[in-house]
């Protein structure tokens, strides 16, 4: 039988194909010391098939890295749509910058340099996002999620990466945050009312982790931010 890696790599091929400005973005990043923890291919092309399924116009990325899951998302947007993402490094973004250049999507794409839970209030005020990715520090999970709900509506999709960890999230071992954060994230979307949401394991080249997917309820309209 196959590997998981054979097979993702025949859905890669199939569905995705090779595409000059995307595996420039990675070369870039490799190129710079980044490391190589951007989503798999078939997760980047879910993303970017969400936002088009959902008809989002505004889209908040937390978690820039390269760009390469922001190239995706921009992509997605009908015209005039926007993405806004926010990356904790300077040099990251510098570096995100330019692919999204060479990939000509920077006149779509804001990137806001700062951490995340620093950034995200001053977000506050704008017209609300329509889809959410959430892909920085684990630790820092369900602060993102907390700001997902209050700069969102009702409607927005909310997507959070790395949600199983090679499935240490099932049992977390002690002492180790990222896991914590993973899980804490979960745990929110299954008690927190604003949010309605399921989880997929997946398994790509990246080895076995996860994507949760919720929709913001009705319960978010009347907070304030
Ligand atoms: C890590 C972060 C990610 O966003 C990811 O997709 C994989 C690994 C990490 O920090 O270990
Ligand atoms: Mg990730």
């Amino acid at each position: 039988m196959p590997l998981h890696d054979d097979v993702d790599a025949f859905l890669t091929e199939t569905l995705i194909g090779a595409d000059p400005a995307l595996d420039a973005a990675l070369a870039a990043q490799q190129d710079a010391g980044l490391p190589a923890i951007e989503v798999a291919p078939v997760n980047a092309k879910l993303l970017h098939l969400l936002v088009r399924i959902s008809g989002a116009r505004r889209v908040l990325e937390i978690g820039t890295l390269g760009a390469y899951s922001t190239i995706w998302l921009a992509r997605a947007l009908p015209e005039g749509g926007r993405v806004v993402t926010i990356e904790a490094e300077e040099r990251n973004a510098g570096i995100a910058r330019a692919n999204l250049e060479r990939a000509g999507v920077a006149d779509r794409v804001d990137i806001r340099v700062g951490r995340g839970l620093d950034v995200l209030p001053t977000l506050v005020g704008e017209d609300p996002f329509d889809f959410v990715f959430v892909d920085a520090d684990k630790e820092s999970n369900p602060g993102y999620l907390d700001w997902a709900a209050r700069l969102g509506r009702p409607g927005t999709v909310v997507v959070l990466d790395n949600v199983v960890r090679a499935g240490a999230v099932a049992d977390p071992p002690p002492g180790d945050t990222k896991v914590a954060g993973a899980r804490a994230g979960v745990v929110m979307l299954g008690e927190d009312p604003r949010f309605d949401a399921t989880a997929l394991q997946t398994l790509d080249r990246k080895g076995w982790d996860g994507l949760a997917v919720a929709v913001l309820t009705d319960a978010v309209a009347s907070e304030v931010p």
